[in-house]
């Protein structure tokens, strides 16, 4: 009983990932990023429709739903930023588009597909992303721990207002190799220290996070709503040595 699934940011690491998986089992997907090369791959290898646009812009999200087609049976938000500076060197520029790209996007975008997502004939799903630096305190994460926060407490609260007919969740994953870690990660030495400070000693792969995502998205995850779930190699609970 697969239906159709809106991805933002369906290109990038996770997301792509997390289509090829649902493309496997059935779904259709309405692709959204800015490159469009990236976009034709995926018309190309998962038989996408797609949105070219820019989150950024207000205009991009009642587009996206109009070329995606009603009824929808999810929706998953997997655009990101990753800035991270002390806080004595973010600007309000940083903190504005850190919050613009992480929450507010998020928040347009289950606004403008809720109409298609009522309409699906089985509870619908969406799946936010937020992230292990939430929970937890990181140094130089102040920018970006702010606008994942505020995915947590708009997963809950949407949880509440759409539930029964639509379920929301949020993923918070550690360190995962995807494009956007790759400035944090293209250093080895690097990658290898950070990978040690995970009780399962690796770093994360956007399959680690896609199979929660499709799982999320999926009827088999019917009965869970209003969680925010860690896929961290258990980072953010867990402390192995004494
Ligand atoms: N990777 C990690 O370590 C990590 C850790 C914690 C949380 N997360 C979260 O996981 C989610 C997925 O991240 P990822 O690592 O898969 O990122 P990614 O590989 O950089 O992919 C990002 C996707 O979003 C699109 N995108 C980026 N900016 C956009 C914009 N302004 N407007 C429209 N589309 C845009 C990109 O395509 P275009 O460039 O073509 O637009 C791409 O499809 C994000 O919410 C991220 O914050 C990731």
């Amino acid at each position: 009983m697969a239906g159709k699934i809106l991805i933002y940011g369906g290109t990038g690491g996770i997301g792509s990932a997390t289509a090829r998986l649902l493309y496997e089992r059935g779904y259709r997907l309405h692709i959204v990023a800015r490159n469009a090369d990236g976009l034709q791959e995926a018309a190309r290898e998962w038989n996408a429709t797609f949105t070219q646009g820019d989150v950024n812009d207000p205009a991009l999200f009642q587009r996206a739903v109009e070329e995606a087609g009603t009824p929808l049976d999810g929706l998953l938000y997997a655009v990101g930023t990753i800035n991270l500076r002390p806080i004595h060197r973010l600007s309000v520029e940083d903190f504005t588009r850190d919050f613009a790209v992480n929450a507010l996007g998020a928040a347009l975008a289950v606004q403008a597909a809720l109409p298609a997502l009522r309409q699906s004939e089985h509870t619908a799903s969406v799946v936010l992303f937020s992230t292990v630096a939430v929970r937890q305190g990181f140094a130089l994460h102040a920018s970006i721990s702010m606008a994942k926060g505020a995915v947590e407490g708009l997963t809950l609260a949407l949880a509440a207002e759409l539930a029964p007919k639509i379920r929301v969740n949020a993923i918070a994953p550690s360190l995962t190799r995807t494009p956007l870690a790759q400035g944090l990660i293209s250093n080895e030495q690097m990658a290898t220290a950070i990978a040690a400070m995970h009780p399962l000693q690796r770093l994360g792969t956007p399959e680690d996070i896609a199979a929660l995502a499709a799982f999320l998205l999926s009827p088999e995850s019917d009965w869970i709503t209003g969680q925010v779930i860690g896929v961290d190699g258990g980072r953010s609970t867990l402390r192995v040595k004494a």
